[in-house]
Formats: C-alpha cells, structure tokens, sequence
C-alpha cells in the first residue's frame, strides 16, 4: 500500500496492545481482582481489611465492598468491579461469587484461545451455556411463600454466614425473620440506625421511627404522649443575608429595636406552630436558638437537622405532610404517633417515634463495641433484608453450598454434547468453570477441594442428590435444604448472567488502545492513594488511569 509508507492514525505515544496479547493482557488483570476476593467466598471465607489513604480501616468480607474500596486502575479488571457493583444493585448478595465466576470463566477461555479457538466461538458458546444455565436453575428452583418465616429466616443466615458477627449471626437473623413480612420491594421500609457501644446483642428492633437526634432544648418535655407531628423543611432562623454585610448601628435604642424585631419574627413562626395544635416539631434543617427558647416555653419536643431520608419515613409512618411555609400549617398537615420520647442509647441521647399511627414504621437499632462492628453489622443487615425482599418478591429460593453450580455443570456437559461443534468446546469449558464455587467453598474451610469436588459430583449423580452441598465443617456432601443454607434464585440467576456477560465483554477487546494523558504529577504531590492495595496484579503494568470503556 502507499509505497510502503506507514499511516500513523494514532498520536505520538499513544500505547496500543493488539490481537492475542490484548486478550491475555485483560484476562489477567480481570483474573487478579478475582483473585482478591476469592479467599472471602463462603461460610469460611477471610476477611479483607482494607486502609484508606486517611489511614481509616474498614474490615469486610463483602466483594462489593472490598472491591469498591480498593482503587483500581486497570480497565479491563474494573469491569469486574462493574460486576460486582451490578450484582449488589440488583440483589445484594452473591458479588463474590459473580466475580469469582467470571474470572474461572475468563481462565477457561485462556486455555481455549491458546488450542486456537477463537474468541467469537468462546463467547457465543458461553452465552447458549449461561442461558442454558439458567433455564435449569428455574427448574431446580423452588417456591416460597412470603409467610414461610423459617425459610425466609434461612436465607437470611445463609447471607449472614461468613461475615465477622460469628456467633450472633442467629440473633441477627431472628431480627431480620421477625421483620419479614414488613420488607416489600423496598427495603427503605425499614430504618438502620446504628450507635456504637453496647454489645451486639443489644441490636433491638423497634416498632417506630428512630432518629439519631435528641431534642434541641433541656428545658422541653422529654417524651410527649399523642404526638402531634409537625414535619418542617425551612430552617426556623431570621434569614441571614446571602451576601457578607455589614450593618452598622451607632445608636444603643437602635440596636434593641434590630434585636428586637428578629425575636418576634422567631417568636411568630412558633406561634404559628403552636396554633396548628402541634406539640411535636421534626425540622429538616435548624432552628435558631431563640426559637428553641419559644418552642421550650410551649412545651414543644423540637428536633433539628433531620435527614431526608429520615423525613420522608416520618412522613409516611405518621401521616404528616412537610411543610415549607409555616402558614400553610393546619391541623391537617400534622402526623399522629402514641409516643415521641427522648431515650438515652450508650452515650447520647436518641429520639423514637412509636406508635406511628398511619403506617407501620419498623426501625433496628445497631448497636455494637466499635465503630467498625456496627458499619459491618450494618452492612450485613441490609444485604440479609435485600435477599428475603428478592426471595419474597420473586417467591423462589435455591440450595446453595456449591450445590446448584455443581447440578448445572453436570447438566451443562451433557447440553454441551448436543450442541457439538466448537462452541461444545465453550460450554464445556463453562461447565468447568462452574465448579469454582464449591471447590473454593471447601478450599476456604482448609478442605482437600478436589476431595470435595469428586464426592459432590457422585453424589449428584444418584437419585435425590440434586441438593447436595459442601458441609464445610467436614467437607463430606450435605443436602443443603436440609442444613437450611437457601439462597434467593435471583442471587444464583444474577451471578451466571453477569459473570458470562463480563467474560464475554473482556473476551470480545482485541485492541486497547490507550491515548498518552497529561504527565502525572510529580511523586509526592497531587494524587494519592492509587495503585494502593493491590500489589503485584498481573497485566496492570503500562495502562494509564482511567481509560474509558
Ligand atoms: N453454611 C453453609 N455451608 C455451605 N455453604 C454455604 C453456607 N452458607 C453460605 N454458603 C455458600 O457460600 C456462598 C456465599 O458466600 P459469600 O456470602 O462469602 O459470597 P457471596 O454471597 O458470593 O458474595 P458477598 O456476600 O460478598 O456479596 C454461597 O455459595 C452460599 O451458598
Ligand atoms: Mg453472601
């Protein structure tokens, strides 16, 4: 072509990996960040414990977590970290695994491409096996009813095992059983607070809305019976001018009358609180110190600095309407509840709100020694009501312990077979990969995992044996619906949908080509924190930050 003159499409240092290269590169670095969390998965699983560049510690066994804390660079092993944060969108459960999967997926094809298949087959054939997949996972699925507590309270525990509450992980899911039947399709129905000190057992459920607020005045009432709700989101405070002036007053007369006149402007947004009848006052934003005095005098219990969030619970639980403009406050706007009360919790005080008169409100209050404990707590609450909301929802749950992963890769090698061709390859492969679960599930107990693999795969082979899972205390097979470890299907459906999609994105990139950025900083200065945690991932080497995907 052109006299043999090379066209230079590309700027001047742009770096450019193509062909077999770019595959492996991007494989390698989507297999190290799986890598990372692979030691967390199951019941056994370790924990990571992950410093920011502030020097705060947070210590999980949560994938999505880990995986969203550590700052990583490298495209391609982001769109793991994609995975995971898909996954925990969609059902809060499973991101270890997603991610896990997809990076066996990803080491199978590795194998595949080096025998010279080529990537189109590879993905082709692993989107007919995840759909294939998850068509056998309906069938092994089976249904649960929003009143079967017991199974619910199982897929609870079975979210729970692993994570660092150790024995009060059975407290916890007696905590999340009991609340069941409150959760909907949105688990905002129910209100986390936490305060650390206390113990874990202390964790409480409460039938009303707690706020981490105490009120705003010693001298108002400490509790208040029939509360009349009054939900504020102006600030009750004089306006203070946007911009930075100066009022000069000369005359002593002059500056009473200023004072003056700000206290009844005070004064007169407490009485039009008062005339609507409220003797509670929730505010979303402050409430100046003058007025504080006037709401005490009325005997009014005020709290300040509401969260929206928090707002929005109240205003559905009580029946009130927030109000902005103080004169649109009737009587009609105001929420009813039996109790408002100022309760001491550990050190500081909290406010309830019990009783809530139009809808039943349902908050747990976490409490536990450190900060830490409580954020995990936390954490692992919310991921045990995502999956009974997903299960009841859906009203179907799946054996878990390795044993749905281990029915679809038999399942998967007999389809493979009637497909033939080189995507038989594929499916095989994909089949292959599946057993990374139970195999990892038994290597985090300290089990011998190719023992564990080779007695799950005989026993599923018999009559009965479809629900058999590893027992991680001993690593003998185990029916899983039996030993009550149950997961949502929606979990196990998530986790094969998106690790194959994953796989065959980073499969389908036979070129990066990454355009040269500005040059960094000078050590020292600027950025911080980057390339921290992960040490040593394979293939990161040579790509810029943040190349877009
Ligand atoms: N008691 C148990 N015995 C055997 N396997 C269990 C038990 N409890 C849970 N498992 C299995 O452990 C796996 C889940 O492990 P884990 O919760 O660490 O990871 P994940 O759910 O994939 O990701 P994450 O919870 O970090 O979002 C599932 O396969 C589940 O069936
Ligand atoms: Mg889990």
């Amino acid at each position: 072509m052109m006299g043999g003159q090379p066209i230079i499409i590309l700027k001047e240092g742009t770096e450019r990996e193509k062909g077999k290269g770019a595959v492996y590169n991007n494989i390698a670095a989507a297999r190290a960040v799986a890598d990372a969390v692979k030691s967390t998965l199951g019941p056994k699983g370790m924990d990571k414990m992950l410093v920011d560049s502030l020097g705060d510690v947070t210590i999980t066994n949560d994938g999505v977590t880990i995986l969203k804390e550590i700052e990583i660079e490298h495209p391609t092993a982001k769109m793991l970290v994609e995975v995971a944060k898909t996954q925990d969108d969609e059902v809060g459960d499973g991101t270890t695994s997603a991610v896990v999967l997809a990076g066996e997926l990803l080491k199978e094809a590795e194998s595949l491409i080096e025998q010279e298949v080529h990537p189109t087959i590879i993905v082709n054939g692993y989107r007919m096996a995840a759909a294939e997949a998850v068509r056998r996972l309906r069938q092994l699925a089976f249904d649960v009813k929003r009143t079967d507590k017991a199974t619910l309270g199982s897929i609870a525990r079975t979210a729970m095992s692993g994570r660092s509450v150790g024995t009060n992980a059975d407290f916890l899911a007696d905590i999340v059983e009991e609340v069941a039947g409150e959760v909907r399709a949105d688990v905002d129905n129910i209100l986390v607070q936490k305060k650390h000190g206390g113990n874990l057992k202390d964790t409480t459920l409460i039938d009303g809305v707690v706020l981490d607020k105490e009120r705003v005045h010693p001298r108002m009432p400490k509790f208040v019976r029939d509360a009349k709700i009054a939900l504020i989101n102006r600030a009750l405070e004089v306006k203070k001018t946007e911009v930075n002036e100066e009022i000069r007053i000369r005359d002593p007369a002059k500056l009473q009358m200023f004072l003056d006149e700000e206290e009844k402007t005070l004064r007169a947004m407490v009485e039009k609180i008062q005339a609507s009848g409220a003797n509670v006052v929730l505010a979303q934003k402050g409430i100046d110190d003058v007025a504080q005095h006037y709401l005490a005098k009325e005997g009014i219990y005020a709290v300040r600095r509401v969260k929206e969030s928090d707002m929005k619970k109240l205003a559905k639980a009580t029946g009130a309407r927030s109000v902005t403009n103080l004169d649109d406050l009737t009587a009609k706007e105001l929420g009813r509840a039996d109790l408002v009360e100022e309760r001491k919790v550990g050190t500081d005080d909290m406010t309830f709100v019990t009783g809530c008169k139009k809808a039943r409100a349902v908050s747990i209050l976490i409490r536990g020694g450190t900060e830490h404990v409580v954020d995990e707590v936390e954490r692992i609450l919310h991921d045990a009501l995502r999956v009974v909301a997903a299960a009841i929802e859906d009203g179907k749950a799946i054996a878990g312990g390795g044993s749905a992963e281990i029915e679809l890769s038999i399942a998967l090698k007999d389809y493979a077979a009637t497909v033939g061709g080189r995507e038989q390859l594929a499916i095989e492969a994909f089949a292959g990969a599946l057993d990374v679960i139970p195999r990892t599930l038994g290597e985090n107990a300290g089990l011998d995992p190719i023992d564990v693999l080779i007695k799950l795969r005989a026993d599923h082979q018999k009559k009965g044996g479809k629900s058999m899972g590893v027992n991680v205390q001993t690593g003998e097979p185990l029916d899983m619906i039996k030993a009550n470890v149950i997961e949502p299907l929606r979990v196990k459906i998530q986790e094969i949908d998106s690790a194959a999609e994953v796989a065959g994105m980073i499969l389908r990139i036979d070129d990066v080509i990454a355009s040269k950025k500005s040059p960094p900083p000078p050590p020292g200065g600027g950025e911080h924190g980057h390339g921290g945690g992960m040490g040593g991932m394979g293939g990161m080497g040579g790509m810029p930050p943040g190349m877009g995907m």
